[in-house]
């Protein structure tokens, strides 16, 4: 099987999983729309995350910071003077790359020498100049007059700020966790591969308070735990999965250690999580900055302060184009696209059939679609065959599918169609709840 983007990109849009932003108007670079499957599945995605960083762990909560902070964060978060990507140019087709998608190394080209990838003109390539990547905006009626802010590039920092508000009315003791999902936007210079490298993105990121000195070994605990996540909870194959460790010219300006969980897509293997370990870089940053003393008080031991932090930082954009491509599968044998997605996080968990629109066959089927609706997601379809409508929810990832016949009528059974295999089983209607339950 030939597993390609453009080829999810395509079912995406046929399905209503992932639209471009602003498609009548010809599109916009780098945004994307979620239609109804794909809300459903990024949603699901999103509880189950949730559910494993809050409810799981005791000592993890959650917190809602807003996109717009106090321009001063970003000043002691080194945003302001470190986010920045290299950026050279072709003057000759006014093409504009990352400088490190042509080397990591890439301040030792000699750009002079270096071919245009778009044009094939050598020795137009600008050298590389850097490009922060914080979208800019303004706050308050007049621009001239208002203050500059910026639209957070990542959540981690309305955490830090709050995490002495939070310690203190949640009663928290080191180690302990704070957990948020939320939209970041980054100017990204060259937004590719689909939902991959967005301007407009959401994290789902856990920052977590530890003693200095233990922060190595929390730093193992969260690999693996994050790593397990994505086989375990999301069903991801784990061959496709592994850990990619940054090298000192990798680590970012906050790092003392950081490693990327990569996923294999079609176009290779490439970042869905980072888990880093910040020190005390942010607060210390932020102390100094605001003033305000962050130190954190360990009464048992008469102790005073500044907490590690362990990070793990997953773009819920990306875990779910992991999961698209992972689920992706062409059944050649028997002529359909399957989606082979999880059934604990499959948008739509079953579709009920009536196989013909008469004969009292609908109102049967919409009687189960009433008792599973208030459990599950379900849908009711009554058009086209009824091959062709299972293989509509084959694309969509739906895996169960509930065929009431005439047979339905005499001793209230109905089928139900197994997505990955087709196997058909024949159960009662009562038994229909036991069966999503114990695949769900
Ligand atoms: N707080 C740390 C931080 O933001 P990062 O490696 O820059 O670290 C973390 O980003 C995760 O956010 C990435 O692993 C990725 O999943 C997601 N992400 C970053 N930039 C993105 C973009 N432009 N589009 C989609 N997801 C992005």
């Amino acid at each position: 099987m030939n597993k390609t983007i453009e080829k999810i990109v395509s079912l995406c849009k046929r399905r209503g999983f992932v639209f471009q932003s602003s498609d009548i108007y010809g599109g916009f670079s780098a945004v994307y729309d979620y239609g109804p499957l794909g809300v459903e599945l990024k949603n699901n995605i999103s509880q189950l995350w949730w559910k494993e960083m809050t409810q799981v762990h005791e000592n993890i909560v959650g917190l809602d910071s807003g996109i717009l902070m106090h321009p001063k964060i970003w000043e002691a978060s080194g945003h302001i003077g470190a986010f920045n990507d290299p950026l050279v140019d072709c003057k000759q087709c006014k093409s504009r790359f990352r400088a490190d998608e042509f080397s990591k190394e890439y301040q030792k080209l000699i750009w002079k020498e270096v071919k245009c990838p778009k044009c094939g003109t050598t020795g137009e390539l600008t050298d590389p100049r850097q490009f922060n990547l914080m979208f800019k905006t303004s706050v308050g009626p007049v621009e001239e007059s208002g203050t500059e802010a910026f639209l957070r590039p990542e959540t981690a920092q309305g955490i830090y700020v709050n995490y002495q508000l939070v310690q203190g009315a949640m009663r928290m003791k080191v180690p302990f966790g704070i957990a948020q999902i939320g939209k970041a936007f980054r100017n990204e210079i060259i937004a590719r591969n689909f939902i991959f490298r967005t301007r407009e993105f959401e994290q789902m990121e856990m920052q977590y308070f530890v003693k200095p000195g233990k922060d190595d070994d929390s730093l193992i605990d969260w690999k693996n735990k994050r790593l397990k996540f994505y086989h375990q909870k999301l069903g991801v194959s784990k061959s496709k999965l592994r850990f990619h460790e940054h090298k000192n010219e990798e680590l970012a300006h906050y790092a003392k250690e950081a490693w990327d969980i990569e996923y294999e897509f079609p176009f290779g293997w490439s970042e869905i999580e980072g888990i880093h370990n910040r020190t005390d870089f942010d607060l210390r940053r932020h102390q100094e900055f605001s003033g305000k003393n962050l130190l954190y008080f360990d009464q048992p031991n008469n102790d005073k302060f500044l907490p590690y932090i362990i990070e793990t930082s997953a773009g819920l954009n990306r875990m779910l184009l992991t999961v698209l491509s992972d689920a992706y599968w062409e059944d050649s044998e028997n002529n359909r696209i399957v989606m082979k997605i999880d059934p604990r996080i499959a948008p739509v968990k079953a579709v009920i059939c009536p196989l013909v629109k008469k004969d009292g066959l609908p109102e049967k089927a919409r009687k189960i679609v009433d008792q599973l609706k208030p459990l599950y997601r379900v849908i009711y379809d009554q058009q086209g065959s009824i091959g062709k409508r299972y293989y509509r929810q084959d694309e969509a990832g739906t895996p169960f599918g509930i065929t009431v016949d005439h047979q339905s009528l005499e001793d209230d059974t109905v089928t139900i169609r197994h997505r990955d295999t087709q196997k058909q089983e024949r159960v009662s209607s009562e038994q229909i709840l036991n069966v999503l339950k114990d695949n769900i």
